[in-house]
């Protein structure tokens, strides 16, 4: 076979080679931190990285990266992708899109799916559709059969397919005998590369939440919406650190949102507890007075809290109690969301707008949101390919981000099949310019390829 920069346009439309990419002008940045240099990417892996003697085929797919940042790709610890079940809110396909032109090259897919995906026939129907995907999907799989929080689901055999997430997300596991029996059971199971698995709970006391559509307090009050205190929150955390203390197992907290919250998870790390947990950027951004129209973008579970809340999350992402930026990206259709507050369903898109809400609102350096958005919920949830330093070898997982580009939210221009997001008109700084997923461009210049 010719050399590569000596095949013409038939021959590569006839044979199928391994892409050159070539992403030029960039500063990278990864957990070994910030360096100028090119990344030359040649079947699916990182070839070479630096400025000097990269020997760039002349017919390389060259991406500008000047300005950018070029980072090991996002992971999300917390994406709904709603397949099997709700196909008119998002497909494995459509999510994944709208994950990668957010610089995703890896999400979690929960699973409160329909039915849910508690057994190994529907993790392998999930991991089946995410093959055609524009990211890894790696698949989670429930704590209990159905999410009906009765009876253990069998993660065994959830485990033996690589599923390294447990949770019933959407609702919390009520049932404390149960929970401790999960987290003793989690124990024992394995993945086939021998590393172990890990209950994410979605913290929330079934009973003092029950009816509440929003936070309690002075806005629920005077909208005369039913509220959720802090405490239904806070009660499952402070439970669940007692369980894994007493089980001697890890836990992951999902998507906390009260100060409360953040001061029991700093209290448990500081004690030497394994415990990690994430924070969504809705959380971040947003308080409960955003109800005050009643319009139900706004609605999600658990509510948006109050302003010492947001900076009780923004205070717990910077030193480190909170791990990691998650989306819980929850795609609605219209009809779902178009009701009266109450009945409407809980939920907002997340993933094409969580690291440039991260970028503005933060005051963090670009390399702290990094860490938060891509190497530390790699680590979580487990995924050897991803977060990993930008280096020969490893696979070309990879995001170029603008730092410094604006622009403003669309909700009719985003990938989601569903438009639900409540940062429609908002200006924010940073965007992905490009997304690489196995050495593949998979976004450029903004636009999804596939
Ligand atoms: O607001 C939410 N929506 N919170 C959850 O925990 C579940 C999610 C969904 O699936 O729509």
């Amino acid at each position: 076979m010719p050399p590569f920069e000596d095949l013409t346009d038939d021959d590569l439309a006839r044979i199928s080679l391994p892409a050159v990419t070539f992403l030029h002008g960039g500063t990278v940045i990864d957990a070994d931190g910030p360096r100028r240099a090119d990344v030359l990417i040649r079947g699916g892996r990182i070839e070479a990285v630096g400025l000097q003697g990269l020997d760039v085929p002349r017919r390389a797919q060259v991406l500008d990266a000047t300005g950018c940042v070029v980072a090991p790709g996002l992971v999300d610890l917390h994406t709904h992708l709603r397949q099997p079940g709700r196909e008119e809110a998002e497909t494995v396909e459509s999510g994944s899109r709208a994950a990668a032109l957010g610089g995703y090259t890896a999400v979690v897919a929960m699973p409160n799916t329909e039915p849910a995906i508690d057994c190994a026939a529907v993790v392998k129907e999930v991991q089946e559709l995410g093959r055609d995907a524009c990211c890894e999907v790696a698949v989670a799989g429930a704590i209990t059969v159905g999410r009906a929080g009765t009876q253990l689901a069998p993660m065994a055999e959830m485990a033996a397919l690589g599923v390294r997430i447990f949770t019933d997300d959407g609702t919390g596991v009520a049932d404390t005998r149960l929970m401790r029996r999960a987290l003793e059971y989690s124990s024992t199971v394995s993945r086939p590369d021998g590393t172990g698995v890990l209950l994410a709970q979605h913290c929330e006391d079934a009973s003092m939440a029950a009816g509440g559509a929003m936070h309690e307090g002075e806005w629920s009050s005077r909208l005369g919406i039913p509220g959720q205190p802090h405490e239904a929150e806070e009660l499952m955390v402070m439970r669940d650190l007692a369980l894994a203390r007493l089980t001697g197992t890890p836990i992951h907290f999902l998507h906390l949102s009260t100060a409360g919250s953040v001061e029991l998870v700093r209290r448990a790390k500081a004690a030497g507890q394994a415990v990690t947990a994430e924070a969504t950027p809705h959380h971040f951004t947003l308080t409960h007075a955003a109800v005050a129209g009643y319009d139900p973008v706004f609605k999600v579970h658990p509510p948006l809290r109050t302003e010492a809340d947001v900076q009780a999350i923004r205070r717990g992402l910077a030193d480190g109690t909170i791990d990691a930026i998650a989306t819980d990206h929850a795609p609605h259709a219209a009809e779902a969301k178009e009701a009266p507050f109450d009945e409407a369903a809980p939920g907002m898109l997340g993933l094409e707008t969580a690291l440039a809400l991260a970028l503005t609102e933060l005051a963090l350096p670009i390399a702290d949101v990094l860490a938060l958005m891509s190497w530390r919920p790699a680590t979580i949830a487990g995924l050897a390919d991803q977060g990993r330093p930008v280096a020969a070898g490893e696979w070309a997982n990879l995001c170029v981000v603008d730092p410094a580009a604006t622009w403003t939210v669309d909700a009719t221009r985003l990938a989601s099949k569903s438009t639900n997001t409540p940062f429609a008109g908002r200006q924010l700084t940073g965007k992905v310019r490009h997304t690489v997923w196995r050495g593949e461009a998979v976004v450029v210049d903004g636009e999804a390829q596939r």
